[in-house]
């Protein structure tokens, strides 16, 4: 199996958390996040695509609306569709049944447009990948019933030509990764912020039965300071 250099890149509190909060400081932090990551003119990390969970796609991106399927499309060919094979970046959604409701191939953040790739399983309908393919977005089958998450990352070298890329969250997907040894590096912009509150989303998020939870460590590759009181830590996973 093949693999791209994987980093976590992420935005977080003082208390890890990864949601929204009503602070000029959570937008300096959120912007810088996206720089470093993303913006043509800006980015330092090269990447070719950044890997979203379907929960983070659906409160940024898709908002829980039904996906327009034809329960009576013909039969798609079988296996993986390319729409567009050389994009300069690509928005990796991680949607194992096929749920998300897009209405075009690309995502705009970060000053840049992402050509959509969709992740499922054999779980996926029929239907949701001929609505796919009548949106001209890519997708690719990792698993039968679960999601095989080497797949994944194989194809997208194997299929997409990536050597570089970002896994952007959520905690969910986040953990799953790193648990199982794929990350290589996490990358935390951390805003002098902080709400106290139990139960928002953190950084890393154990899902059963996706992921457990475990002590992980980490060794410090770097630590810089950018604007607005912000810090950018870099770490190596112990593990992988
Ligand atoms: N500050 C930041 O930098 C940042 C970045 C990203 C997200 N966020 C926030 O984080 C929140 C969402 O995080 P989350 O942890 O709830 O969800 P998430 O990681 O975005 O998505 C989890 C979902 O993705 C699919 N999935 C992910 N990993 C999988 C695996 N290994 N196997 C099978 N399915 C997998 C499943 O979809 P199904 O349920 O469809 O099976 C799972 O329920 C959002 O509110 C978002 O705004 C913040």
């Amino acid at each position: 199996m093949q693999k791209p250099y994987v980093t976590i890149h992420t935005h977080t509190s003082l208390d890890g958390k990864i949601n929204a909060m009503d602070l000029p400081e959570f937008r300096s932090a959120s912007r810088q996040y996206q720089e470093l990551s993303l913006d043509p003119d800006k980015q330092i990390f090269n990447i070719q695509g950044f890997l979203n969970g379907r929960i983070t796609t659906d409160d940024n991106m898709t908002h829980y609306r039904k996906p327009e399927v034809n329960e009576n499309a013909p039969l798609v060919p079988e296996g993986d569709f390319i729409a567009e094979g050389d994009a300069s970046m690509y928005y990796v959604s991680i949607d194992p049944s096929g749920k998300l409701g897009w209405q075009q191939n690309y995502v705009t953040y970060g000053n840049r447009e992402s050509h959509i790739i969709e992740v499922l399983t054999e779980q996926a309908s029929n239907a949701y990948k001929d609505f796919l393919r009548r949106l001209g977005i890519s997708y690719f089958i990792a698993g039968e019933e679960t999601l095989d998450k080497a797949l994944v990352l194989h194809k997208l070298v194997t299929l997409f030509g990536m050597e570089r890329v970002m896994i952007g969250g959520g905690g969910t997907l986040n953990w799953t990764y790193l648990q199982n040894g794929f990350v290589d590096e996490v990358s935390i912009v951390m805003a002098p912020i902080a709400d106290g509150d139990p139960d928002m989303q953190t950084l890393f998020m154990a899902r059963e039965p996706i992921s457990t939870i475990q002590p992980i460590s980490f060794s410090l590759l770097d630590v810089r300071q950018l604007e607005d009181s912000t810090v950018w830590l870099r770490y190596k996973v112990n593990n992988s």
